[in-house]
């Protein structure tokens, strides 16, 4: 394994992931975490994530020099290389030298371990206050910029490399090949991570976990709950039950895609409840966000205690396990994130109810989002669901900005479905993240169709492309498939008269509308 050292903002998850694509398995582990510890994992590297801090600032995260003598190699990045070089004795300070974004770096060892068969110009994306002006003794300072005179160092007996720059976004042109030659050439790791293991070592995970017991697993139509099924299906065949509660806010065709496709794939057993009518019930009169995704957040809990109860009767006291499909992300977000604004309480499927006791299953644990499709692929399940894009648990139901009714429900699915299908007939797929499509119920605009005058709702589409949804971009889709869209849904969804196109990137605006 490779550990990341995670030293805040996000970077950390950003590089673990790299370094995968770079066929290593890697694991993030908190900057606070005892250097023994970190050893006693038996790293074959470790990388220094940036952070936030200056290295001087009160209260800014350091390291025990113990980890530099280890004989692991170690690469640090941005705050990791500062602290990598105050800690061995190098100089770092706050000179005005400040550089943010796009930069000029110039690598002046073109045969370093690093830099090997890079150029000696190349773009690098900058985000720091201090700087480095004296590499610690013993290392061969490797590259600088127009105000930094050490923007990357080696010590290649020790084993030991730093860059200032963030070599794992996209906008540093070389900055997967650098990383490469540290995992590959500096630390001498051979890439053969793949996910063909990945299933293997969970396949035997599950059968060792579960036993000859049994597991549910609640399937949500999307592509984690899905491939997690499809892992425990293939390691404990017919003791797995799924369910999948139809709560009436899916989109259109999708509740036909659980039942038939992913069946037909997996061979799964599979309980399909219908709740549409008591989710509509519980969700009449309400226009309020949060308190929409509580309810639906709440029958979604007890429709599914009740469905375990009737498979716990049917199969017997014997089905102890629950299948979860919880992703490497929302486990480094658990255990180090603290104080993260609850900025909409999000709603994952098989909440898991106090009073049954259930051991869980959760099979992903260790993988990013791409990762599960790669593993989804491998399992056979069609390409509609392992390539399909996010959507939220609560559903449609979050996308009707007002009152949730059945009439509002169809009219968004026939809309949501026109923009799906332009969307997928222009190619775009790949390139945009989700396309959220939204009914302003509440709003109401003049139009005019045929000879008549209307006073319709407007639709929003809200297209946007990003590598997390921690932030995103408003996709620029071309004006023929935006007015294709258009033209279709007002002509075909009665009662919508205008589509809009929603321009706002996240922050400040959100991915979904509520
Ligand atoms: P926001 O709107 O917070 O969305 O920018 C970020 C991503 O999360 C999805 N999303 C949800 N997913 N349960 C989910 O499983 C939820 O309650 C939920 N709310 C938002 C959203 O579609 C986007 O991909």
């Amino acid at each position: 394994v490779v550990l990341v050292v995670d030293f805040g903002a996000q970077y950390a998850q950003l590089i673990a992931r790299r370094v995968r694509e770079a066929r290593v398995y890697s694991e993030i582990v908190p900057s606070t975490m005892p250097v023994a510890e970190m050893l006693a994992k038996n790293p074959r590297a470790i990388i220094l994530s940036g952070g936030p801090s200056s290295v001087y600032a009160e209260g800014a995260p350091s390291l025990d020099r113990a980890l530099f003598e280890a004989g692991v190699p170690v690469f640090g990045m941005c705050y990791g290389f500062q602290l990598m070089a105050t800690t061995l004795g190098g100089t770092v300070d706050d000179n005005g030298a400040r550089e943010y974004g796009r930069t000029a770096l110039a690598v002046s060892k073109a045969g370093s371990t690093l830099f090997e068969g890079t150029p000696t110009e190349q773009s690098v994306w900058m985000s720091h206050g201090d700087a480095c002006s004296a590499a610690p003794e013993g290392f061969t300072v490797t590259a600088s910029t127009d105000v930094v005179p050490v923007a990357a160092f080696e010590n290649d007996e020790k084993k030991l490399y730093g860059v200032q720059y963030h070599p794992e976004v996209l906008h540093s042109t070389h900055g997967q090949q650098v990383l490469e030659h540290f995992l590959y050439r500096g630390a001498g790791i051979e890439p053969n991570w793949t996910t063909t293991n990945v299933v293997e070592e969970q396949v035997a995970a599950i059968r060792a976990q579960v036993g000859d017991k049994r597991a549910i697993c609640g399937l949500s139509g999307g592509v984690d709950s899905a491939v997690a099924a499809a892992l425990v299906q293939k390691a404990i065949g017919s003791q797995l039950t799924c369910v999948y509660v139809d709560h009436g806010l899916m989109r259109k065709g999708e509740t036909e895609q659980v039942e038939k496709d992913f069946v037909a794939a997996t061979g799964a057993k599979l309980v399909v409840v219908d709740a549409e009518k008591r989710f509509l019930d519980a969700l009449a009169g309400v226009s309020d966000p949060e308190q929409k995704r509580k309810i639906i957040g709440r029958e979604f809990i007890r429709v599914f205690e009740q469905a375990q109860l009737e498979i716990l009767q049917e199969d017997g006291p014997e089905v102890a396990f629950l299948v979860q499909g919880t992703l490497y992300p929302d486990v480094v977000e658990s255990g180090g994130g603290t104080g993260t604004a609850n900025i909409k309480s999000h709603h994952n499927v098989g909440g898991l109810p106090d009073d049954i006791e259930f051991e869980l299953v959760e099979p992903l644990r260790q993988l990013f989002k791409d990762e599960v499709r790669m593993v989804g692929q491998e399992l056979g399940l069609p390409e509609e669901i392992v390539q399909r894009q996010p959507f939220p648990g609560p559903g449609l139901g979050i996308r009707i900005v007002g009152e949730v009714t059945k009439e509002r429900l169809d009219l968004l699915r026939d809309a949501d479905a026109i923009a799906r299908e332009e969307l997928t007939r222009a190619g775009l797929d790949r390139d945009i993240w989700q396309c959220p499509v939204v009914l302003l119920a509440d709003v109401r605009s003049v139009g005019v169709q045929g000879d008549g005058r209307t006073y319709g709702h407007p639709i929003v589409l809200r297209p946007v492309s990003s590598e997390d949804a921690m932030t995103a971009d408003w996709s620029r889709l071309p004006y023929e498939t935006l007015a294709k869209i258009s033209t279709r849904i007002t002509n075909e969804v009665a009662d919508v008269n205008r589509v809009v196109l929603d321009v706002t990137s996240k922050p400040p605006g959100t991915i979904e509308w509520e």
